[in-house]
C-alpha cells in the first residue's frame, strides 16, 4: 500500500503541477510574484541557526524554512551558524547567545512552552528577523508562521509578532480501523493501516505531520474510538513497535501520539475475568500495560476512551461510574505524565420512540455534571460541540460551563458526516466559531465555550480542542479539495479561537490558490456562504437529522423517526419540533445557566435557527423573520438549491485562474451538490406539504 501510494504520487506529479498543488495543500510554496520576491530576498538569502543544546525541532524548523524559501524563490537560502551579512533570518531558541536580550523576562514568561516571536531586530551593522521560541517547538511554529507571511504577501520589514496557543491540547482524532477503512471517512482509506497491519508510507505520514504542525496541531489519536478486536491489540507488545515508529515521525513535528483503547482490554487482551475499574488486578494490568507503552514511546500522549457509549464497554457493567473508569486509567498513566481523554458522548441508544420524556440531548450533562470534582487532574472530558451529534445546527453543549472542577476539551467533527460528506461544499469554520463564541454565562458574561474549553475560565491545567479528521489517503487528503479548508481552519481556531472566519478563510485561499484578488474574493465568498446554503436545503430550524439511517447521506425525513436512537422531529399534521422547555417539555433548557436558559425557554426569545430544537410549534407559527414555519421551510429549500447552483457558477468563473486539475475536480463535486440539493429540496418540501396540507404561497412545484 505504502509503495503503491508513493508511485501514484510521483507519477501524477509528473503529469501536471496541479495534483501536486492538491497534495501540498497549504504548504505549496508557489513561486512568488517578482515584486514580492525582490522585497523579501535581502532577508531570505541567509538563515542563521541559533540554538543551544539539543533542539531537534529547530532542525525541522530550519529544514522547513530553507525548503519553503527555496521553493518560493527558486533558490535555497544558505544555512550558516554565523554571518557577516547585513540582513538575514535568525531561527532558534531564545536562550541561545545570538537571541539573548530580544525579549525581557516577562515577555519570555508569557510565551509559554509553545509560543514564539517574529521580530525585526535592528543592531549596529546588522538587521535580522528573529524567528524564535522559548523552546524548539515554538521555533518550528514560528517558521511556519513566517513562511505563511511570505506566501500571503505580508510585509516583513517591521515585524513584531508574539504568538502563543490558547489551548494546551490541539488534537486530531482519527476514526481509522486497522483493516484500512475509516469510520465516517470520505477521502479514501487510512493513512496508517491496511489489512490489519501498518502502512509503511512514512513519507506520506511525515507530510501529514507537516500539515498538522503548520497549523499548530500538537496531538493525534490514530485509531477509531470504536475499538474493535484488532485495534485492541495496539497496546500489546507485538504492535507497540509499529505504533512507536508512527510516533517517531510525528515527533519530528512536535505532534504527540495517542491511542483509543478498549475498556474491556483486561479481559480481551489480558485474559482476566473482569475489567472492573476498582478491581486491584485490573488496575495492575493497566499499570503494567501503560509502563510498556511508555517503554516504547516515552512521550506517548495517553488514552482516548469511548466507554458505555453506542455498545462500547465501560464501567457501567460493574456498577461503577465514569469517574471510576477514567481515574483508574489516569492513575496508570500518571507516572509518565500521560493523559486520559474520556468522551462524554454517552446516551441511551436503545430508546423507545414512543417515550416522549427521555431526551437524548440531556444525556451527557445528566451523566457527567454530577461527577464534577471527582476526576483526577490528568483526565480531560471530551465534549461534542452540541448535545446531539454534529448536526448542521445545534446549540452549544450545556456541559461547557456546567462543570467547574473538570478539564474539558471541545470535540468538533471536521469530517463531514452530516454536512455533505465531502461531496457537498460545507465550510464549517463559521459553525465552529459560533460554538466557540457561545457565552455559557457560567461566571457571568464572557464565559465563552472557548474560555471554558481551554481551561481559562476555571483555571484548569488542561484543555483544548479535538477534531475528528477528514483525512484519507486520496491524493488531495480530503476528497473535496475545498474541504482542506476545514482542516486548516480547525487548526487555526484551536491555536487562536479569537480569529475570525474571514481572516482564516482569506489565509487559506491565498495559501492554497495564490493571491489573485478575484480568486481570493470568489473562493472566500463560496466558503463563507456554504454552511448556511447547506442548512437551507437540509433539515430546517435546528431540528436536525432527516438523513438516511446508517450512512447518513441524503434526505430521509422519517429516517430516524421511529428508531431507537433518540433523534426525533415529531412532525404531524399540525406542527413540528421538540419541546425541550422546562415548563412543558423535557427540561433540557434548564441545563444552561440563567441567561441562555431563559433565552431558549421562551418561544419569543429563542432564535429562529434553533426554534425547532427547543420548541414544538404549529406550521403556522410566525418566525422573527415574519414568515410562517411552513413558508420558511419551502422558501429556504428553494433558495438553498439556487444558492448551490450559484456556487457552481461562481467556481466556473475561475476557469483558467486556478489549475485545471483542482478546477475540474471541484466543479464536478459542485455540480453533484446542486443535483443532490434539489433532491433534498423536493423530499423535504413534499414531505411537509403532504403532512401540513398547506400550499406554498408562491405556488412553486412541490410533489
Ligand atoms: C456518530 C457517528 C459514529 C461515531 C459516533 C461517535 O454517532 O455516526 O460513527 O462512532 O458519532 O462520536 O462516537
Amino acid at each position: 500500500m505504502g509503495n503503491d501510494n508513493q508511485t501514484k504520487i510521483e507519477t501524477t506529479f509528473h503529469s501536471g503541477e496541479l495534483t501536486r498543488d492538491s497534495y501540498e495543500a497549504w504548504l505549496r510554496y508557489a513561486p512568488l510574484h517578482p515584486d514580492q520576491a525582490k522585497e523579501y530576498a535581502p532577508w531570505c538569502e541567509t538563515v542563521v541557526v541559533a540554538s543551544s543544546g539539543h533542539a531537534q525541532l529547530v532542525a525541522t524548523a530550519c529544514e522547513e524554512l530553507t525548503n519553503g524559501i527555496g521553493s518560493m524563490f527558486g533558490r535555497k537560502p544558505q544555512e550558516v551558524r554565523n554571518t557577516d551579512r547585513e540582513r538575514f533570518l535568525l531561527i532558534g531558541t531564545l536562550d541561545s547567545a545570538d537571541l539573548q536580550g530580544i525579549l525581557d523576562e516577562a515577555e519570555m514568561e508569557a510565551l509559554g512552552e509553545e509560543g514564539y516571536v517574529l521580530r525585526t531586530v535592528e543592531q549596529p551593522q546588522r538587521r535580522f528577523i528573529a524567528i524564535a521560541g522559548r523552546t524548539d517547538k515554538g521555533a518550528l511554529y514560528g517558521a511556519f508562521h513566517f513562511l505563511r507571511l511570505l506566501q500571503t504577501g505580508q510585509r516583513i520589514s517591521d515585524l513584531r509578532v508574539v504568538e502563543k496557543p490558547a489551548a494546551k491540547l490541539r488534537m486530531i482524532n482519527h476514526w481509522d480501523n486497522m483493516d484500512g477503512s475509516i469510520e465516517r471517512g470520505y477521502a479514501g482509506r487510512s493513512l496508517f493501516f491496511h489489512r490489519g497491519t501498518f502502512v509503511a508510507d512514512w513519507k506520506r505520514i511525515r507530510d501529514y505531520a507537516r500539515l498538522m504542525a503548520a497549523v499548530g496541531l500538537n496531538a493525534i489519536s490514530i485509531n477509531n474510538v470504536n475499538v474493535h478486536e484488532t485495534e485492541t491489540r495496539l497496546i500489546a507488545p507485538e504492535l507497540l513497535p509499529s505504533v512507536a515508529k508512527v510516533a517517531d515521525v510525528f515527533r519530528e513535528y512536535g505532534v504527540r501520539i495517542y491511542l483509543s483503547i478498549n475498556f474491556a482490554s483486561p479481559i480481551q487482551l489480558g485474559g482476566l475475568t473482569t475489567a472492573d475499574p476498582l478491581d486491584p488486578q485490573v488496575r495492575e494490568w493497566w499499570a503494567e500495560r501503560s509502563a510498556d507503552v511508555y517503554r516504547h514511546i516515552p512521550d506517548f500522549g495517553g488514552f482516548l476512551v469511548k466507554a458505555d457509549s453506542e455498545f462500547q464497554p465501560g464501567p457501567f457493567t460493574y456498577g461503577r461510574d465514569h469517574a471510576d473508569g477514567a481515574n483508574m486509567l489516569a492513575e496508570a498513566l500518571q507516572p509518565y505524565d500521560g493523559v486520559v481523554i474520556w468522551r462524554c458522548f454517552v446516551y441511551d441508544c436503545l430508546q423507545d420512540w414512543r417515550d416522549r420524556s427521555t431526551d437524548r440531548a440531556k444525556a451527557a450533562y445528566d451523566h457527567f455534571r454530577p461527577l464534577d470534582g471527582r476526576f483526577r487532574e490528568n483526565v480531560v472530558l471530551q465534549i461534542k460541540n452540541g448535545p446531539m451529534d454534529f448536526q448542521v445546527r445545534e446549540p452549544a453543549s450545556p456541559l461547557f460551563g456546567g462543570m467547574r472542577l473538570t478539564n474539558q476539551l471541545l470535540e468538533l467533527q471536521i469530517t463531514q458526516e452530516y454536512t455533505g460528506q465531502q461531496k457537498h461544499l460545507c465550510y464549517l469554520v463559521p459553525q465552529w466559531k459560533e460554538a466557540i463564541d457561545f457565552d455559557t454565562h457560567a461566571l457571568g458574561e464572557g464565559s465563552t465555550v472557548a474560555r471554558v474549553a481551554t481551561g481559562a475560565s476555571f483555571n484548569r491545567p488542561l484543555g483544548g480542542f479535538a477534531g475528528v479528521a477528514n483525512i484519507g489517503d486520496e491524493l488531495g487528503w480530503t476528497g473535496h479539495i475545498l474541504a482542506q479548508a476545514n482542516f486548516y481552519g480547525y487548526g487555526r481556531l484551536a491555536w487562536h479561537p479569537e480569529l475570525t472566519p474571514e481572516r482564516i478563510t482569506d489565509e487559506w485561499v491565498r495559501l492554497a490558490f495564490g493571491n489573485d484578488p478575484s480568486v481570493v474574493r470568489t473562493i472566500s465568498r463560496m466558503l463563507l456562504d456554504s454552511w448556511s446554503i447547506y442548512e437551507n436545503y437540509t433539515s430546517p430550524l435546528g431540528v436536525g437529522w432527516m438523513v438516511n439511517p446508517g450512512h447518513h447521506y441524503g434526505p430521509n425525513v422519517d429516517g430516524y423517526e421511529y428508531s431507537v436512537w433518540g433523534t426525533y422531529h415529531f412532525a404531524d399534521c399540525h406542527g413540528i419540533g421538540v419541546d425541550r422547555t422546562v415548563s412543558t417539555g423535557t427540561g433540557y433548557t434548564g441545563q444552561y445557566h440563567d441567561i441562555p436558559a431563559a433565552r431558549y425557554e421562551s418561544i419569543e426569545s429563542c432564535p429562529d435557527e434553533l426554534l425547532l430544537f427547543f420548541h414544538h410549534v404549529p406550521y403556522t407559527h410566525v418566525l422573527k423573520s415574519g414568515k410562517t414555519v411552513i413558508q420558511h421551510i419551502y422558501d429556504s429549500h428553494f433558495e438553498g438549491v439556487e444558492q448551490a447552483e450559484s456556487l457552481a457558477e461562481a467556481w466556473s468563473g475561475l476557469k483558467g485562474k486556478v489549475d485545471d486539475d483542482r478546477y475540474a475536480s471541484v466543479l464536478s463535486r459542485l455540480q453533484q451538490q446542486s443535483e443532490h440539493a434539489a433532491e433534498w429540496r423536493d423530499v423535504v418540501n413534499t414531505y411537509f406539504y403532504r403532512k401540513s396540507g398547506i400550499p406554498d404561497a408562491h405556488n412553486r412545484t412541490i410533489y
